[in-house]
């Protein structure tokens, strides 16, 4: 066998066991299950029906007769013959004990500003009659799809929840995507209206974001898909932000629109258990992002089921998620889980550190925020300015989350003692966007933590390390984390394309011809090991996917942006370790003859930023003569990513062009260590994702 076929079962991983550390007295006291016979409850033997336990914290207009319906795997349906609404469950059903709660705390970046607070009944008013500007004079019924591309302001909980309560299928758009990116994804969902802002605050600017609109619908246009509304939510209602044209008949200032509309109620549509409640693409192998399509039932009852015992969010808790609503993490622990459980959630305008590294805690103080939500990237960031800032503040949180990428013992421990002044409980959720919710954490006061491991499956879920050829492997090796079994939370599918759900999801391991779904399991795409006691270390991904700042980019993607350069011959993207971002993506790329390399790195870079966003700017592009190639010709990236991380390229011997691995090695290490940038020990921290990076 070729050294570069190592299986992941052989790779060695150079991670030492942490000490478990259990929560203290006084979480436990107050948390919401604590009861060890839930564990009993949700175990397999006990599955499906353990998660009806979810299912009953939700109002249905009626019951389902079915828990699953499996009979098609890996499509599946949850609480079958169940009707619902979703916007009935996060506002009306509140209204009784909590009409004049906090729903939601909007704070603006400025800290001029005062921040906003909408209770559950001026919630409930405003997207009423955001719901009747989207049916009357948008047309808009339930199973329509429309596309938002919206920065963190209220107007974005607020269309969510207008859509959800007419059954119209969203799909937000992260706001710091392009115009083009949002383009691609009004085509693929099929939307004929763009729900969009003026403008926002990003680090001490009023970026503006209206000009993406005309760019969305043109793009969107030149595929054949004709936009034929656009809604603008202005950030200072009854003014002009933007200098962005409005086009007649086409675009319409959402507070205008809503001037009809004082007093208009909408009544909650009653939709069917499996109706989609949205889309959220996310990027995957190809080029293309991929459209997760999550259901109204087994999402919300999954949702609502992980918020109130992994959030361990009670209504009077101040809980604060520091995620974007534009990616999975914000539509399930901002909107859909906390606002189900009548919770207070604290949504942010801008950027964590402006105007400097005391915000998050200034914020923390003034509005008693008790539960902490964000990702190792924030950690290391505010880690980085060091434990006298959170010191000058007098906050103290019970509850904090780490989400979206691996996170370092290390930075773990600052996060625990700092920021959580030793008392407060971490859960580290690991999870996807395909899986609506988490799938592997502790549960806070049942199950220690262990500094730089999510903890074991969650409730209800069975976590599996597979081989490469679908043999169960022993604690400590690493593999393939799978899922044997289906959850209410999973997505339903990938909008307008199932066979891709099939093949990216389930292929490598299924038995195809099997109706049974045990056959079936789920492929998460990532490398981890179980040790001893079930929890679980992820080691990052296997396919050729990037997770930057805990955000997915595929390499595709990056690369096909990188060809639109004319001078660009080849692209190829691969995973470096940064210190504050997890990973960031570098480009190796080649000149077609004749062209010159004066000023083709930042042509390049620019078109990245015009095709995706500035998250997916390469932190190095490094331009070579040629790249590390196949004998079919197929671009090596393990080769690239190994010595970008300066790791062992492995056997090269398969190689057509072998002998440009070590000029390019040596311009790469040359180049890097004169910026002082990386250093021969990190890199250990990606072993796995190196050694599979970009094999088929
Ligand atoms: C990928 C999913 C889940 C919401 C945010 C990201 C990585 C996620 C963890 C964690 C280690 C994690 C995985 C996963 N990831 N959470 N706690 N520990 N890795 O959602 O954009 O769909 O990305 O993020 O690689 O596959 P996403």
């Amino acid at each position: 066998m070729a050294k570069d076929k190592v299986k992941e079962s052989e790779i060695a991983v150079h991670w030492q066991e942490e000490e478990l550390i259990v929560p203290n007295d006084d979480f436990v006291k107050q948390a919401n299950m604590a009861d060890p016979e839930v564990l009993e409850r949700f175990d397999q033997a006990n599955w499906p029906d353990c998660f009806v336990e979810y299912a009953d914290l939700l109002d249905w207009d009626q019951r389902w007769h079915t828990t699953i319906d499996t009979t098609n795997p890996p499509f599946y349906n949850w609480w079958v013959g169940g009707k619902l609404n979703a916007s009935y469950n996060c506002v009306d059903r509140h209204l009784k004990a909590h009409r004049n709660k906090a729903a939601l705390i909007w704070v603006p970046e400025p800290e001029e500003e005062s921040h906003q607070v909408i209770t559950y009944q001026e919630l409930w008013v405003r997207v009423n009659e955001f719901a009747a500007v989207l049916r009357d004079d948008c047309g808009l019924r339930a199973g329509d799809k429309v596309t938002l591309h919206m920065p963190m302001v209220l107007g974005l909980p607020i269309t969510m929840l207008a859509c959800a309560r007419l059954g119209v299928v969203h799909s937000q758009v992260f706001g710091g995507f392009s115009g083009e990116a949002c383009g691609d994804r009004i085509v693929d969902s099929d939307s004929r209206v763009l729900i969009t802002s003026d403008a926002y605050y990003r680090a001490g600017k009023l970026l503006n974001h209206q000009v993406k609109a005309g760019l969305s619908v043109n793009h969107a246009k030149g595929q054949g898909s004709v936009v034929d509304k656009v809604l603008i939510w202005r950030r200072y209602p009854g003014k002009v932000s933007s200098d962005a044209a409005m086009t007649d008949g086409r675009d319409f200032y959402v507070d205008e629109l809503l001037k009809s509309k004082k007093g208009v109620r909408v009544e909650p549509e009653s939709l069917p258990s499996e109706s989609p409640l949205f889309l959220m693409y996310t990027s995957g192998t190809t080029a293309r992002p991929k459209g997760c399509q999550h259901s109204t039932g087994g999402y919300m009852s999954y949702v609502a089921g992980t918020t109130k015992y992994y959030q361990d969010i009670h209504p009077e808790d101040v809980y604060w998620c520091f995620a974007d609503i534009g990616w999975i993490t914000g539509h399930s622990y901002i909107v859909y889980g906390p606002l189900a459980n009548a919770a207070t959630a604290v949504v942010y305008e801008g950027a964590p550190t402006y105007p400097d590294a005391g915000r998050p805690w200034r914020i923390a103080e003034q509005l008693g925020v008790n539960i902490f939500h964000t990702a190792p990237t924030t950690i290391r960031m505010l880690r980085k300015t060091g434990p006298d800032e959170p010191a000058k503040y007098n906050f103290q949180f019970k509850h904090m989350t780490t989400v979206g990428e691996p996170i370092e013992p290390e930075v773990w421990r600052w996060y625990y003692e700092y920021i959580g002044k030793g008392k407060a409980v971490i859960v580290d959720t690991y999870w996807q966007t395909e899986t609506g919710g988490f799938i592997g954490t502790t549960l806070p006061a049942l199950q220690p933590m262990k500094p730089g491991s999510c903890g074991p499956g969650a409730l209800g879920i069975e976590p599996v390390v597979l081989s490469d050829d679908g043999t169960s492997l022993s604690a400590g090796s690493a593999g393939n984390l799978c899922m044997k079994n289906p959850w209410p939370g999973r997505m339903q599918t990938i909008y307008g394309d199932p066979d891709r759900f099939v093949e990216t999801y389930f292929a490598k391991f299924a038995k195809k011809e099997s109706k049974d779904w045990k056959d079936w399991p789920y492929v998460t795409g990532d490398g981890a090991t179980l040790s001893e006691d079930g929890y679980i270390r992820i080691l990052g991904r296997v396919d050729d996917v990037i997770n930057v700042a805990g955000h997915r980019l595929g390499t595709k993607e990056l690369e096909s942006a990188a060809l639109t350069v004319e001078a660009v011959g080849e692209a190829a993207a691969v995973p470096a370790y940064d210190e504050l971002k997890g990973r960031v993506p570098e480009l190796y790329i080649s000149l077609k003859p004749g062209f010159d390399q004066s000023g083709v790195d930042i042509e390049v870079k620019n078109a990245i930023e015009k095709m995706i966003g500035p998250i997916a700017r390469p932190s190095h592009i490094w331009v070579t003569t040629d790249l590390p190639k196949t004998s079919s010709g197929k671009i090596m990236r393990r080769v690239i990513a190994a010595i970008s991380n300066f790791m062992d390229p492995g056997d090269t011997t398969t190689l057509s062009n072998p002998e440009i691995v070590d000029p390019i090695t040596k311009q790469v290490h040359e180049a890097k260590k004169a910026m002082g940038e990386v250093t021969e020990d990190e890199r250990r921290k990606l072993e796995v994702e190196v050694r599979r990076f970009g094999e088929d």
